[in-house]
C-alpha cells in the first residue's frame, strides 16, 4: 500500500479502495470508482461554501489562518506595505515576481496611459440617479467596458489578454472616481499623468477649482498601502466568483463586474462599509457593552469587522491598518469613532463569546476609519476595495486561464425535491 495514500472502506459494501493523497488532499472525482453497484453513480463529497474544497492549485496568495500569516508570490505583507508601492505589488502578482526597475518603469507607464474612459461611459454614468450606490455604478460600468473592447473576448492571445489586464487596473480609479462624483453632481475629473496611482485617484475624486490639485502624501501613501493590503486574498467569496464566471471563458470585463458584485456584499466588501454604520448607530463608547450582549445574545447584527473563514487569529492587514490609523489621523485629526472601535476591539477580544470562536479584528475593521478620515463617503468604501483587487481577481483569473486541469466550473448538488409526476391541468390544481 502506497505511503502517501488513503484506504477507504465502503461499509455499504465492505469493498475496500485506495486513493492518493498529495498535497494533503485527495482528489474528489478518485471517490466516484467507490459505488453500491454498477448502477450507482458513485459517491460525491458534499460541501456547501466550500468549507474544505480546495478548488485550484494557485501561486498567487497564501494564507496561515491560525499565524496570521499573507504574502503575495512568498513575500510577507508587512514587508510589500512597506517597502512597495501598489503597481509594484500589482506587477508582482501578476508576474510572480518582483519587477526591476525598467520592468516596473514599463508597467507603470503602461498602466497610466490606460487611465482614460471612452467619452461615452460619461454617458452611461449620467444615466444613473443622483442617489445611486456607486459600487452599482461601478459594477454596471465594468461590464460596459466589454462593449468597447469586443477583442477582450479573445482570452487564448497572451498578449491580449495582458492588455486588458493593464486597461482594468488602470481604468478602475477612474471609473471609482467618475462614479463619485457623479452622485456628488461635480464635474468629472480627468486622470494626470504626473501622479502616482494612488494621487492620480485622489486628485480625480477631490479636485476642485485649484489650478493643480496636489494630494498631501502622507495621505496618498495611506491609500496606497490600502491598495496594496487589499490587492489579493486567494480564494475568496469574489475570486472565486471571477474563476467561475471566467472558466465560462467570458471576457475579463464581464467577469470583473461580476467579482465586484460578489465584493458588494456586507460579509465581503461591503463589510468597511457596515463597520462604519455599526460605529455610528453604536454612538458611544458606553454603548459598547450593550451592543456586545445583543451580538452575543443573537439579537442584533454581527460584529461586523470581525472574524474570518481563514484567519483564526489577528488578520496581519488589520494590524498594519491600526497602524496606519494613527498617522493618517495625525494629518486628518482623530475620527471620533475611533474611540468606540478601540473599546469595541478591547471588550470583544476579553469576551470568551469571541476568545472561544477565534473572532479577531479582519481588515475591515479599522480601514473605513481611514477612509472617512480621508473625506471618502461612506458609499465609496467598497468601491475602495474593489480597485486594488481588480489586480488579485485577473492574476487568478490568468492563473485558471492557463491551468489545464480547469474546466468550467460547474458543482454538482444532492437533488432534495420531488421526482417525476404527472402534469396537473390548470382546472384540477
Ligand atoms: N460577530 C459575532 N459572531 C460571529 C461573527 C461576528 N462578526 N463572525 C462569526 N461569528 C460566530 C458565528 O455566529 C458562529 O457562531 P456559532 O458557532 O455559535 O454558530 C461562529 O462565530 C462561526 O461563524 P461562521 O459564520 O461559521 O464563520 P464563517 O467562516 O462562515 O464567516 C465571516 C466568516 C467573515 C462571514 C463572519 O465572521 C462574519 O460575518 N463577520 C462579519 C462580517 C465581516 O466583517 N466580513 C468581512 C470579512 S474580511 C474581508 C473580506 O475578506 O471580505
Amino acid at each position: 500500500m502506497a505511503k502517501n495514500s488513503l484506504s477507504i472502506t465502503d461499509n455499504r459494501t465492505g469493498k475496500t479502495y485506495e486513493v492518493q493523497v498529495n498535497d494533503g488532499t485527495i482528489r474528489s472525482m478518485d471517490l466516484r470508482q467507490i459505488k453500491t453497484d454498477a448502477e450507482d453513480f458513485g459517491l460525491m463529497t458534499y460541501d456547501p461554501a466550500f468549507l474544505n474544497t480546495a478548488a485550484c492549485r494557485s501561486a498567487i496568495t497564501f494564507i496561515d489562518g491560525d499565524r496570521g500569516i499573507l504574502e503575495y508570490r512568498g513575500y510577507p505583507i508587512e514587508q510589500l506595505a512597506e517597502q512597495c508601492s501598489f503597481l509594484e505589488t500589482a506587477y508582482l502578482i501578476f508576474n510572480g515576481e518582483l519587477p526591476n526597475r525598467s520592468q516596473l518603469d514599463t508597467f507603470v507607464n503602461q498602466v497610466t496611459h490606460h487611465t482614460y474612459l471612452h467619452e461615452n461611459i460619461k454617458g452611461l454614468i449620467d444615466g444613473f440617479r443622483y442617489d445611486a450606490h456607486p459600487m452599482g455604478i461601478l459594477i454596471s460600468t465594468v461590464a460596459a467596458l466589454s462593449t468597447f473592447y469586443p477583442e477582450a473576448k479573445k482570452i487564448k492571445e497572451t498578449e491580449n489578454r495582458r492588455l486588458q489586464m493593464i486597461r482594468l487596473v488602470a481604468k478602475m480609479p477612474t471609473i471609482a472616481a467618475f462614479s463619485y462624483r457623479h452622485s456628488l453632481g461635480l464635474p468629472y475629473v480627468y486622470p494626470r499623468n504626473d501622479l502616482s496611482f494612488a494621487g492620480n485617484f485622489l486628485h480625480m475624486m477631490k479636485k476642485m477649482a485649484e489650478d493643480k490639485y496636489q494630494p498631501h502624501p502622507t495621505l496618498e501613501k495611506a491609500i496606497d498601502i490600502l491598495f496594496i493590503l487589499h490587492a489579493d486574498h486567494e480564494q475568496n467569496c469574489s475570486t472565486s466568483a471571477m474563476r467561475a464566471v471566467g472558466s465560462s471563458e467570458v471576457d475579463p470585463y464581464s467577469a470583473v463586474a461580476a467579482a465586484s458584485a460578489a465584493l458588494y456584499g456586507p460579509l465581503h466588501g461591503g463589510a468597511n462599509e457596515a463597520v462604519l454604520r455599526m460605529l455610528r448607530s453604536i454612538g458611544s463608547k458606553n454603548n459598547v457593552a450593550d451592543f456586545i450582549a445583543k451580538v452575543k445574545g443573537g439579537e442584533g447584527s454581527r460584529l461586523m469587522g470581525f472574524g474570518h473563514r481563514v484567519y483564526k487569529n489577528y488578520d496581519p492587514r488589520a494590524k498594519l491598518i491600526k497602524k496606519l490609523a494613527d498617522e493618517v489621523f495625525d494629518v486628518t485629526g482623530k475620527n471620533p469613532l475611533l474611540d468606540i472601535a478601540l473599546e469595541l476591539e478591547k471588550v470583544a477580544l476579553n469576551d470568551e463569546y469571541f476568545v472561544k470562536r477565534k473572532l479577531y479584528p479582519n481588515v475591515d475593521f479599522y480601514s473605513g476609519l481611514i477612509y472617512e478620515a480621508i473625506g471618502i463617503p461612506v458609499d465609496m468604501f467598497p468601491v475602495m476595495f474593489a480597485i486594488p483587487r481588480t489586480a488579485g481577481w485577473l492574476a487568478q483569473w490568468e492563473e485558471m486561464a492557463l491551468d489545464d486541469e480547469q474546466k468550467i466550473a460547474r458543482p454538482r448538488q444532492i437533488y432534495t425535491g420531488k421526482r417525476k409526476r404527472d402534469f396537473v391541468p390548470m382546472a384540477k390544481r
